[in-house]
């Protein structure tokens, strides 16, 4: 039975109904729901609408339902949605006093608040899931803290860094997005009940007291904003989009190391497939669909934003079309962030290859230049110089530590014997102390700042 009968005199057409219905997609909703009813109960037994032993019944009835109902249950209900759900199947438990419970109520504070209860229950997963692959992300780092890795810039081979640096790279990335999360958490803890359908519940509750049985700090400000804000829904979005953006990123980087080509690592055959045709080929699937399902999750946050546009106050059915984009995409990011924990977890690297790689393509040619400014040159003139010996090399078909004293000397007369120190990988590496830099000291600080604040609230 619909929840508004009453003004119709004619059924709806049944292709309407399914078109508005939102049971198909709120139906995840339903724990939520009972939690809002079982505190919305509280309240109306504190405004005298519910006696004692009434409330007593309905809270019950509710108790009772949230261990009975299952998804299929509701599914062939064939109800509205999830409010309309609830509100019968407790009618069906304890007649009419059911018929009670949406007494200064709308479905329109409901929604608002079963939406902010789920989105505050998954923060604590997506908070857990990222830490998750901060931790196998520094596990990779102390492992391979010492690995030399040429570090690119344009795709090109530019410095050498170390794999334990690009790996916290990441942990940085990833230490954004949990601050996002905490920051859309904070902000979305306001609790919309009471707020009636636009302008205020007609009964003088206590709102706060509400909020707070709910689990929320505080109750929301103003009626008409709390049944029609949905930022929280924006910022969610928002963050997994951005999260995505970093997990597409590591994905990409991580396809690359894996080719043929590069040959840097190799990846688990936990998280590769093979190829029906060609017998030799182990594919980066688990890495390629992170990178792929981005895309659907970007669609999320464009779908909400543009949605929500120029919407006019208060709450407009519009609305109705949050859920689906945020659940798709909370449910996508969290089973990408599972997988790229499982990938980097097998991910092994192939330290000969990563450091021949880094002997070639005169990544130490700034090392070069910088030996010359510490003998006196400007940078503008030793940059000049070094691209001349590099083109030199290229010529020749070797490395620049491969060319005589006299023969660097006739670029320079500013060259002494001690340059060929200069030029090694590891001179390269150590030079970086500077906070932030790739030196091993450098990356044992950042190890050890993760690990005694791994979130760093
Ligand atoms: N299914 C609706 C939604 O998800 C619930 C609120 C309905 N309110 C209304 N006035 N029709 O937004």
């Amino acid at each position: 039975m619909a929840l508004w009968g009453g003004r119709f005199s004619g059924a709806a057409d049944s292709r309407f109904k399914l078109f508005n219905d939102s049971l198909p997609v709120d139906y995840r909703l339903v724990q939520q729901d009972i939690t809002g009813s079982i505190a919305w109960a509280g309240a109306l037994k504190q405004v005298g609408v519910l006696d004692e032993l009434e409330h007593g019944s309905l809270v019950l009835a509710l108790h009772e339902l949230s261990e009975q109902v299952c998804d299929e249950q509701i599914l062939l209900s064939g109800a509205e949605d999830i409010h309309s759900f609830v509100e019968s199947a407790l009618i069906d438990k304890v007649g009419d006093l059911g018929k009670k419970l949406h007494t200064g109520r709308s479905r329109n504070d409901q929604v608002a608040t079963d939406l902010k209860l789920w989105c505050k229950e998954q923060g604590e997963v997506m908070i857990e899931a990222l830490v998750k692959v901060q931790q196998q992300l520094l596990e990779l780092a102390q492992r391979e803290a010492h690995t030399v890795l040429p570090g690119y810039t344009h795709l090109q081979r530019a410095q050498p860094i170390t794999f334990g640096h690009w790996a916290m790279a990441y942990v940085e990335m990833m230490e954004r997005d949990l601050l996002r999360v905490r920051d859309a958490l904070t902000r979305l803890d306001t609790c919309p009940l009471g707020s009636g359908a636009l302008a205020g519940t007609a009964y003088p509750m206590d709102r706060q007291a509400l909020a707070q049985a709910l689990g929320f700090r505080q109750a929301s400000n103003n009626s008409l904003d709390s049944v029609s804000d949905r930022d929280h829904v924006v910022e969610l979005c928002s963050t997994a989009a951005i999260s995505m953006m970093h997990l597409s990123r590591m994905a990409e980087d991580l396809i690359f190391y894996n080719s043929g080509e590069a040959g840097f690592i190799e990846l688990s055959d936990a998280v590769t497939s093979g190829s029906s045709l060609m017998p030799q080929k182990k594919n980066p699937d688990a890495l390629e669909l992170i990178r792929g399902k981005t895309g659907r999750v970007y669609g999320a946050l464009t779908g909400i934003l543009t949605t929500m546009k120029a919407l006019p106050m208060a709450y407009n059915k519009d609305m109705q079309e949050d859920k689906e984009g945020l659940f798709d995409a909370v449910d996508t990011w969290l089973l990408c962030l599972d997988m790229t924990a499982l990938v980097l977890e097998g991910v092994q690297v192939n330290k000969q290859r990563t450091l021949a790689a880094a002997q070639q393509g005169y990544a130490n040619a700034t090392e070069l230049a910088d030996y010359l400014v510490a003998k006196g040159m400007p940078f503008r003139e030793a940059h000049h110089v070094v691209g001349e010996v590099v083109l030199a090399a290229i010529e020749a078909g070797q490395a620049l530590e491969d060319f005589t004293l006299p023969q660097l000397q006739a670029f320079s007369d500013a060259i002494e014997s001690d340059v060929y120190q200069h030029l090694t990988i590891d001179a390269c590496l150590a030079k970086r102390v500077a906070k932030g830099g790739t030196s091993l000291e450098q990356i044992e600080r950042a190890l050890g700042q993760q690990k005694s604040a791994p979130t760093r609230e």
